[in-house]
C-alpha cells in the first residue's frame, strides 16, 4: 500500500499520543524506531497490517476502534490537507461516498503497483445505500471506519452496518 497510509497513522499517533508511542509501535512491529515512510513509496501490505496490530497493543484498542480512529483521521484531517482537490465542489456525505469509486481508480492510475479498492453502489431506498467493498485485502473494519469518517467530515449522522463480507448498509438521516 502507499506510504501515505502509514504516514497518516504516524501523524494520528504522534498528534494524539506523542512521538514515543509511535516509536513503540514501530518497535513492536519489528521495525527500527526511526523508520520513515515516504508517502509515494510502496509499503508491503503485511508491514501495514503488522503496524496496525502493534498499534492496537500499544494503545490498547481493538481493531474496530483503531479502524474508526484511522478512518476519521484520514477523511477529516489527512486527506483534506493532501488531496484537497477531491473535496472541492462536494458539500455532502452522499455525493462524497458516491465519488469514492472513481477517485480511487483515478488517484492511483499513475502510481505503479497501486491496487486501489473499488466500490459498487445500490440504493435500497432513498435514504439507504448499499455500498460494496471490492478489494482482495479484505479491510472491512477500515472501510467502515472511513465511511464513519465521511459522516464526521460532513457532520451527517449516518449509520453504517455490515450486512455481508463485502457489503455495508449506510442509512442517511
Ligand atoms: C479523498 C478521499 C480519499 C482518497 C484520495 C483515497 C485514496 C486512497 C489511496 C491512495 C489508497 C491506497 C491504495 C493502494 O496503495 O493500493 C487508499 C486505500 C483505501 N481506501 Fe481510500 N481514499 C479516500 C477516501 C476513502 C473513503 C471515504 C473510503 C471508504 C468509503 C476509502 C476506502 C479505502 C480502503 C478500504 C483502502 C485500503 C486498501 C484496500 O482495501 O484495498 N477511502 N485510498
Amino acid at each position: 500500500m502507499k506510504g501515505s497510509i502509514v504516514d497518516a497513522i504516524k501523524d494520528l499517533v504522534t498528534e494524539n499520543f506523542g512521538r514515543e508511542k509511535w516509536e513503540d509501535i514501530l518497535e513492536g512491529s519489528g521495525l527500527s524506531r526511526a523508520t520513515l515512510f515516504p508517502v509515494m513509496e510502496d509499503v508491503e501490505d503485511e508491514t501495514v497490517l503488522r503496524i496496525l496490530e502493534s498499534l492496537c497493543k500499544v494503545l490498547q484498542l481493538n481493531l474496530k476502534e483503531a479502524a474508526d480512529a484511522f478512518g476519521e483521521y484520514w477523511v477529516t484531517v489527512y486527506m483534506p490537507k493532501v488531496y484537497k482537490a477531491y473535496y472541492r465542489g462536494i458539500d455532502n456525505a452522499r455525493d462524497f461516498l458516491l465519488k469514492m469509486d472513481s477517485i480511487h481508480s483515478k488517484v492511483t492510475k499513475n502510481i505503479p503497483n497501486a491496487h486501489p479498492p473499488r466500490f459498487g453502489y445500490r440504493w435500497k431506498n432513498s435514504k439507504t445505500l448499499i455500498m460494496e467493498y471490492k478489494s482482495p485485502r479484505g479491510l472491512m473494519d477500515i472501510f467502515i471506519g472511513l465511511i464513519k469518517g465521511v459522516g464526521k467530515f460532513y457532520k451527517t449522522d449516518l449509520k453504517v452496518s455490515k450486512i455481508s463480507d463485502t457489503d455495508v448498509e449506510i442509512k442517511f438521516p
